[in-house]
């Protein structure tokens, strides 16, 4: 399978458009040397060339094909090279380049939990909106780890998981988690025999999600935040990386010590960035400690074959 990198930003995208944070004005001054990122998304193909699957509709999906010439392989007058679109949470940054798409010839194949839909006709009704342009074959993911295939994507084998996060802001339930307002996906090449994880929102690591990082040849997982108070630290919000549902990088129980624990040979890789993260400046100090952690920090544009 390919994995592109179309979004390798937490929601706000590196730099965000109102922060002047350390990160966010030493980037754009070009004191601080650190890659724009845009907004959380990536792109699985069965094979480089072959129509692929959508994991999150960033709200800047458009900037994302304009620079991914193999989401548009140009066969027909109206053409895209995205089969379907899978959500892993209804947030903002994952749910609403599904606007962008509304031009679509035919009902966009959408997968996603029972909550997640349910968010997405209520608290912010991206699905019934969108049934006044290309409209929705809503596809329901059971995130109990059942294996399910998505037509257009095979061979891949697909297993979605619970994961402890938030349901977004808007939610109705935000303050009654559902199992299902987050997963974590893992896909499968039975070809080839490698598995992905992508969790790109995990709050907390549970048995589950462990065994479910084990089973897996590549995991790119929450790069949100260093530390659990780096918004509060920095002015920017009251609330916690745990109280939005991230698990922070740094320090006892942090995820770069979870990473530690796998096998020598999973690849491991960060993503969904958020824009105060010291990691994203590439002379930082917390940066060198990921490296030599043996962990990428993911950029727009980069691909994996496995
Ligand atoms: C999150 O995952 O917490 C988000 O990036 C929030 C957002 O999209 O504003
Ligand atoms: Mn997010
Ligand atoms: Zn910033």
């Amino acid at each position: 399978m390919r994995i592109t990198i179309l979004g390798s930003a937490a929601g706000g995208g590196f730099p965000q458009w109102n922060c002047n944070c350390r990160n966010c004005a030493g980037q754009r001054a070009g004191t601080v040397r650190a890659k724009a990122r845009t907004q959380s998304s990536i792109f699985i193909q069965p094979d480089a060339g072959a129509d692929g699957l959508l994991l999150n509709a960033s709200p800047d999906l458009l900037q994302q094909i304009k620079a991914t010439p193999a989401l548009q392989p140009g066969r027909a007058l109206r053409d895209t090279a995205i089969a379907a679109v899978l959500l892993i949470d209804g947030q903002i940054d994952h749910s609403t380049g599904l606007f962008m798409l509304r031009e679509r010839n035919g009902k966009l194949p959408l997968w996603c939990t029972d909550a997640v839909a349910q968010d997405l006709s209520t608290g912010n009704p991206i699905l019934r909106v969108l049934e006044h342009y290309c409209g929705v074959d809503r596809r329901r993911i059971q995130p109990d780890g059942t294996p399910f295939e998505i037509p257009g994507l095979a061979p891949l084998v697909f297993r979605a998981i619970a994961l402890s996060s938030k349901a977004a802001p808007y939610s109705p339930h935000r303050d009654a988690p559902e199992p299902g307002d987050n997963i974590g996906l893992l896909v499968t090449d039975p070809r080839s025999g490698k598995t992905l994880f992508y969790a790109p929102g995990l709050g907390e690591i549970d048995a589950q999600v462990f065994d479910a990082m084990h089973q897996a040849d590549a995991v790119m997982v929450d790069g949100t935040f260093w530390t659990d108070d780096e918004m509060q630290r920095l002015g920017l919000s009251r609330k916690t990386a745990h109280d939005i549902g991230h698990l922070a990088q740094s320090g006892p129980g942090g995820m770069v010590e979870w990473l530690d624990k796998l096998p020598a040979s999973t690849r491991r890789l960060l993503i969904h960035i958020n824009n105060t993260n010291p990691i994203l400046d590439e002379d930082s100090a917390e940066r060198a400690e990921v490296e030599r952690a043996g962990i990428t920090v993911c950029e727009d544009g980069m691909t994996l074959d496995f």
